[in-house]
């Protein structure tokens, strides 16, 4: 067998890990989520679920990666042969988010350019609904949208097929800095705007009793595994490429700091700026502060409309931090799927890369149509509401309950000061699973009564895909290894 490649320092490993986690979801989706689950309280069980979420889960991913050192595939088949079929549930989920995460970045890369001269005009909402996506009931297709995920697809190509460290390991090593000093920067020149003082009491306002609220503390769970990326096995890839003696527990706790801190700082400069927007129009912080597209393609180009001359580098530049987030995030998906499927189907890294990212364009060129960002919602709200929670769910039984995880402790304690005791399995057996379980029922249960009938349609296609998929993927590289153990018998 030859050797797995490793990352060339554990600084670069860190860099990877932290332009994994921080993307789009920390820059949209926190502050949105800050906002209405109660303020400066959401920060109590924000808290609560880092430790007994965020910190235990990579905690096991990356012990598994150090200790099996294979992609996410191989690890599940040397727990037990069938639970390949889980790991292929997991590359199939991240392969559908990856599709339309691109798109997101696309949509980014378009508004970068716009923002130089601000050409999405005096109504962003309008243009961004006719003239970006070009949503209607009639299917057509959107060739900007769709140039522009190519363009995505060739730079996240053109990112991966290198080797580990001439490729990723280049990239998020300037990526990632620059991601941070740029948000640094936004956010010091937010905080001198006037009226950022509003957002900021915004901010800082706490409500004790939303604490009572279960809503708030299902937030806050669902926060962290999308911004850590948690349950996908990217931690778990790219663990695997980390030398023999690695303090698992430093790398575990930096990467959450730089991440969690990434959005919290973040949401600050965007609640100044959104602050400035109250007192220059008037309009209600709440009804400012919007989630995901609305606030970084309608709200943001809005701001920059009353804000002078100073608007047209503040917003190239906030593009440009949101398009490495996105960038740095989708290259940490491509890895893991082609780390698994290149070792499976014994494809080098360039082959897979290439076939993967022309079957992934061709796949997100079903969101460059007139349909797509209705498509959009519900396939991201379907993936990360159900099938992420119960991925994570599963993940705890197999490796709470099934596989040993004393054996997983002792790689944990073995490079460090930090030693993991046994609240760690207890979080991973009962307090991780238990809170999910709840998270999962009432997700699942608020789409069975709130989607209408065509949403119903999309989301049991998609849990199609998602049950033949892995099995057949399963069932074709079982032959696969049946052959070729047949002809090394021969041999
Ligand atoms: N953590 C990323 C974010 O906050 O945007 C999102 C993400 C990365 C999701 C990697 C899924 C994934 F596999």
């Amino acid at each position: 067998m030859s050797e797995r490649t490793t990352w060339n320092n554990n600084y670069i490993f860190l860099m990877a890990m932290i332009g994994s986690a921080v993307g789009l979801g920390n820059i949209w989706r926190f502050p949105y989520i800050y906002y209405t689950n109660g303020h400066g309280t959401f920060l109590i069980p924000y808290i609560i679920a880092i430790l007994v979420l965020g910190l235990p889960f990579i905690f096991l991913e990356s012990s598994l990666g150090l200790k099996f050192k294979e992609s996410l595939i191989n690890t599940f088949q040397k727990v037990g042969d069938k639970l390949q079929i889980i790991g292929w549930l997991i590359i199939i989920t991240v392969f559908l988010i990856t599709t339309y995460y691109i798109c997101i970045v696309g949509w980014d890369l378009i508004y970068f350019f716009l923002s130089f001269t601000k050409a999405w005009g005096a109504n962003p909402a309008t243009y961004f609904t006719t003239n970006v996506v070009q949503s209607s009931n009639v299917l057509h297709f959107v060739p900007l949208v769709g140039i522009s995920i190519l363009v995505i697809w060739i730079l996240i190509w053109f990112i991966c097929h290198k080797d580990l460290n001439d490729g990723v390991g280049k990239a998020v090593n300037i990526l990632v800095p620059l991601m941070f000093v740029i948000m640094i920067g936004i956010v010091i020149y937010s905080l001198t705007m006037p009226g950022a003082s509003i957002g900021i009491k915004e901010f800082f306002t706490i409500d004790w009793n939303a604490l009572g609220n279960l809503n708030i503390w299902l937030a806050a769970f669902g926060q962290i595994i999308f911004s850590l990326s948690l349950g996908m096995g990217i931690i778990l890839t790219y663990s695997s490429y980390l030398p023999e003696k690695t303090n698992l527990t430093k790398n575990a706790v930096m990467t959450i700091f730089a991440n969690c801190g990434f959005e919290v700082v973040n949401a600050i400069g965007v609640f100044s700026i959104l602050g400035f927007m109250v007192l220059t129009s008037g309009i209600p912080f709440n009804q400012l502060i919007i989630e995901g597209t609305g606030l970084a393609f309608i709200a943001f180009p809005e701001v920059f409309n009353v804000m002078g001359p100073v608007s047209y580098i503040l917003g190239p530049i906030f593009f440009l931090c949101i398009l490495i987030a996105g960038i740095t995030s989708l290259i940490s998906m491509l890895e893991l799927i082609s780390s698994s499927i290149g070792d499976k189907f014994k494809l080098s890294r360039k082959k897979v890369t290439t076939i993967l990212c022309i079957i992934g364009f061709l796949v997100s060129m079903i969101y460059a149509t007139s349909f797509g960002s209705y498509l959009l919602g519900i396939v991201d709200s379907m993936l990360n509401n159900v099938i992420l929670l119960l991925i994570i769910i599963i993940e705890c039984i197999i490796f709470g309950y099934i596989y040993s995880m004393d054996k997983l402790m002792e790689i944990l304690n073995e490079n460090t000061l930090f030693k993991v005791g046994n609240w760690w399995k207890y979080c991973i057996k009962y307090i991780t699973p238990i809170i999910l379980i709840i998270l999962w029922i009432s997700g699942v249960l608020s789409f069975i009564f709130t989607a209408p009938t065509k949403e119903l349609i999309i989301r049991g296609a998609l849990i199609l895909i998602l049950i033949i998929g892995p099995i057949l993927a399963y069932l074709i590289t079982k032959k696969l290894d049946i052959k070729k153990s047949k002809s090394n018998n021969l041999n």
